[in-house]
């Protein structure tokens, strides 16, 4: 049978990609999506539906949604976490089930930054302050997402440091539970402001040392 001509800006939806060492059978992914469905980082069995689903439905890659690689980079309270060895466990059972439905298990590592310690999106999003049980959270500069929020403490370039190992440690966890490909987007402790600029002058910032680094 005759296939379509194929260019860089036309390729059949259901045919195979490989990325490096990972073929999917075709290209239909499920992207990441923040569920806020989390106590202390541990996922539960609301992941194991709303990942499971989506491999039931036949989807090559699933995407776990931004998954907090220290505590203090979720984004909610509520955020999924991988920052230790515990959460390991539950993460496995929904790697397997995906897997057992011809599907592919992708995780997105995340660090919120200067966005973290703030309600849910259907809590209003807001900031959370540490005396309403929120924590200090950390970023490049402190310099706040919006002007209504706490300042993030200002990381040192050894905590800058401490972040990318906790990437490192967080995806090293990714792989022991089954997640093919753990990625990072770039992380909301980095972002483009003046401050960042500043310590970087010469330099890219931080967002991409980091992902040189990792
Ligand atoms: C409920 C919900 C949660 C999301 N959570 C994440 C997330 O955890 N990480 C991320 O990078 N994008 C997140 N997104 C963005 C989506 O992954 C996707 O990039 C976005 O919806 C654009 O795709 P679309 O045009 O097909 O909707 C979320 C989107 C939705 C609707």
């Amino acid at each position: 049978m005759a296939t379509s001509a194929q260019t860089p800006f036309s390729v059949p939806l259901f045919t195979p990609l490989t990325i490096r060492s990972v073929t999917l059978p075709h290209r239909i992914i499920v992207s990441p999506m923040c569920q806020y469905s989390s106590e202390d980082g541990f996922a539960s069995n609301w992941h194991l539906v709303h990942l499971g689903s989506r491999a039931v439905g036949g989807a090559a890659l699933v995407t776990a949604e931004a998954t907090a690689v220290t505590p203090e980079g979720r984004i909610t309270p509520a955020d999924l976490g991988i920052w230790k060895d515990e959460h390991i466990e539950k993460l496995q059972e929904i790697t397997k089930f995906i897997e057992s439905r011809g599907s592919i298990p992708a995780m997105q590592l995340s660090h919120a930054g200067r966005k973290a310690s703030t309600r849910p999106p259907a809590k209003g999003g807001t900031f959370i302050s540490r005396s309403e049980g929120g924590w200090q959270h950390v970023a490049p500069s402190p310099i706040p997402f919006r002007p209504e929020d706490g300042i993030p403490h200002e990381l040192t370039e050894d905590e800058i440091a401490e972040v990318v190992q906790a990437h490192s440690a967080a995806a090293k966890r990714a792989v022991a539970a089954g997640f093919s490909i753990p990625c990072s987007t770039a992380p909301g402790a980095a972002g483009l402001n003046n401050g960042t600029r500043k310590r970087y002058s010469r330099g890219p910032v931080p967002t991409v040392v980091a992902a040189w680094t990792i």
